[in-house]
């Protein structure tokens, strides 16, 4: 029988066992001129398959406004051009530390908790947005007719050397599996839902395996399975156990780890987390020796760009305690590393996965190149947060009662509130009820201080008449637990002792208006900025491109791009210090370099 399918035992590709050695890497968060080498490194760890997510709020900036999203449809060409078969997980939620767990600002905002049910509004969303989306896997899947020429030797699941690329080279694509929603069995138990998405991307012309991954224990399975569909489970260690678990629900079928968890990712203000080469090594043996085929979550992490980060909640089981943002680099102490590079863990994988492959392992491709020599950049040239809003923001808009951030239309960035404390009066708290995620206060012009969620009182009480600004920033939308999809902003109100004050005009600066660099050229020149909140820029000389780090001694917060490229958030309190530069993001001689600092800037940043 031709194609690939999910077997009574086993994963079969034309009628022979198969064994899937997959890893995580998702093109959204990998410079596109560096996905070549990326996938080549994962051939030479002894992958045979790739795996990614695709964030519908990355392509979606607004509704039935599309960016970009061939580029899945690029991915998977070079995919198949690197000789590995591909795993595809649509979503819509894709959980994966990114903003919003994938979904879209504009969506949550108009569903709420009915996000990821059966909701009507919600599905015409998914629908209208699977029709688009689907034609880039549909034609990329692998079992047309006469595609027999698939690699791996029996019940290997190794290479074929990859002479014919993915899907065997006939016609036929590299996209062997396609998931059904995300761990959803870890947020509900809407049965219709499930059934409604799996019949969708059937009748959308997914033909190859569908499946279902979620954490090994019984409400999860039973809230994230569909009958008829592959059930996978997802876990850091403990294989035996895990598939047992597994196995209580689905007496037969291929066993996969979806997520084998070899790392881990970090917050902003917590401690860096890693994972040891030999111990992850270990789990992995175990789950090989099990029979079982796997996915390595992550096998290449990369960066999130562009301030695509998302964040959990704290608070134990529930996940419904303090805001835990992600930080840039998804490093997730992976086997290759953020910038390309072998690790420790890269080798040790690559011992356990060597005996399952059909030949010898290719070595790997040597590591792009890096800077040629450290440079520096000073930023000279400063104009107010104000101005920038001036320029790039949404127009102003007054309001009886705050707006969110979804009201404004701001998915990733800030919006300034302004509110009159009427007067005369005495000195009362100034207080902010559901502030997500952090303000910077004014009054009457002078910085008054910081509010967060767990700290929203002014320390100095506020008397009246006066002018009150708060400048609110988002660190990233929850992606996980019942949380997810919460909105941005004031979502309470501002009170002056226990009144609340009305008549809020506000106003949002959104991330994406920096994507149009005339408009950040124009910026008028107001000197140097002496570590005021604002954007700094300045350019820096790059003898020998190549990959780099960049560091901002002295700053505090805030958004860094180099040629118009937005290399995602840095943050003084850690534990990332420096941020990630892809070598192609560099030129030749002369590199233009904006920050935009909310809080406290510095002088001067550095490449190395
Ligand atoms: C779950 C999700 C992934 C990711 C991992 C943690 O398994 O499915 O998207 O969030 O947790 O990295």
């Amino acid at each position: 029988m031709n194609g690939f399918r999910v077997g009574e035992d086993d994963f079969e590709l034309d009628g022979r066992p198969v064994r899937l050695l997959s890893g995580a890497l998702h093109y959204f968060r990998v410079h596109e001129a560096q996905w070549g080498h990326r996938l080549a490194m994962l051939r030479a760890m002894g992958l045979n398959c790739v795996e990614t997510y695709v964030p519908w709020n990355l392509h979606e900036p607004h509704p039935g406004t599309y960016r970009d999203v061939e580029a899945l449809g690029r991915f998977l060409d070079a995919v198949r051009g690197a000789g590995l078969w591909a795993i595809v997980r649509p979503g819509p939620y894709i959980c994966a530390e990114w903003e919003n767990g994938g979904l879209p600002h504009w969506l949550t905002g108009a569903v709420g908790s009915r996000a990821r049910t059966r909701d009507e509004e919600y599905l015409g969303h998914v629908e209208r947005w699977f029709r688009r989306l689907l034609p880039q896997i549909v034609s990329r899947q692998h079992g047309r007719a006469g595609d027999g020429a698939g690699r791996g030797g029996a019940g290997g699941g190794g290479m074929d050397g990859g002479s014919t690329g993915g899907g065997g080279g006939t016609g036929g694509g590299p996209v062997i599996m396609v998931q059904v929603e995300n761990e959803y069995g870890s947020y509900g138990s809407d049965q219709v839902y499930l059934r409604h998405l799996a019949d969708l991307l059937r009748a959308e012309g997914v033909t190859v395996p569908l499946f279902t991954s979620d954490g090994p224990e019984d409400h999860m399975l039973t809230g994230g399975s569909v009958p008829g569909v592959l059930a996978t489970a997802n876990f850091g260690s403990g294989a035996r156990a895990g598939f047992a678990a597994l196995r209580r629900h689905r007496p037969s079928g291929p066993l996969m780890c979806m997520e084998f968890w070899c790392g881990w990712f970090d917050h902003w203000g917590a401690e860096h987390v890693a994972r040891d080469a030999g111990d992850a090594a270990e789990a992995l043996r175990e789950i090989l020796a099990c029979g079982a085929s796997v996915n390595l979550y992550m096998a290449h992490g990369g960066t999130n760009f562009a301030g695509w980060a998302g964040a959990n909640r704290g608070g134990g089981s529930l996940h419904d305690g303090e805001l835990q943002p992600d930080v840039t680099s998804y490093d997730y102490d992976a086997p290759i590393d953020e910038s390309g590079r072998v690790t420790p863990k890269f080798w040790a994988f690559r011992d356990v996965l060597a005996p399952y492959a059909s030949g010898p392992l290719p070595q790997p491709p040597a590591p792009l190149p890096s800077l040629g020599a450290p440079a520096s950049a000073a930023l000279t040239d400063w104009c107010s947060l104000e101005t920038v809003l001036d320029a790039l923001g949404t127009p102003e808009s007054e309001h009886a009662v705050p707006p969110t951030f979804e009201d404004l239309d701001v998915d990733r960035g800030l919006v300034r509130y302004a509110v009159t404390v009427p007067g005369p009066r005495e000195p009362y708290p100034l207080s902010v009820r559901g502030l997500r995620d952090r303000a910077v206060v004014y009054v009457d012009g002078e910085r008054a201080g910081v509010l967060t969620e767990g700290t929203p009182t002014l320390v100095a009480p506020v008397a009246g008449h006066a002018r009150v600004e708060l400048w609110v920033e988002s660190l990233g939308r929850v992606n996980y637990g019942p949380r997810t999809g919460e909105p941005k902003g004031i979502t309470g109100g501002i009170l002056h002792e226990r009144q609340y004050l009305h008549g809020v005009r506000a106003r949002g600066l959104r991330l994406d208006a920096f994507d149009v660099p005339s408009a950040v050229r124009a910026l008028p020149r107001a000197g140097s900025g002496e570590g005021r909140p604002g954007l700094y820029r300045g350019t820096v000389e790059v003898g020998s491109p190549g990959d780099a780090r960049i560091e901002l001694p002295g700053w505090t917060r805030g958004f860094l791009w180099v040629n118009g490229f937005n290399l995602g958030r840095y943050w003084s309190v850690g534990p990332q210090t420096s941020l990630y530069v892809p070598g192609p993001v560099l030129r030749d001689g002369a590199n233009e370099v904006w920050v935009l600092e909310l809080e406290e800037g510095g002088e001067r940043v550095e490449l190395a």
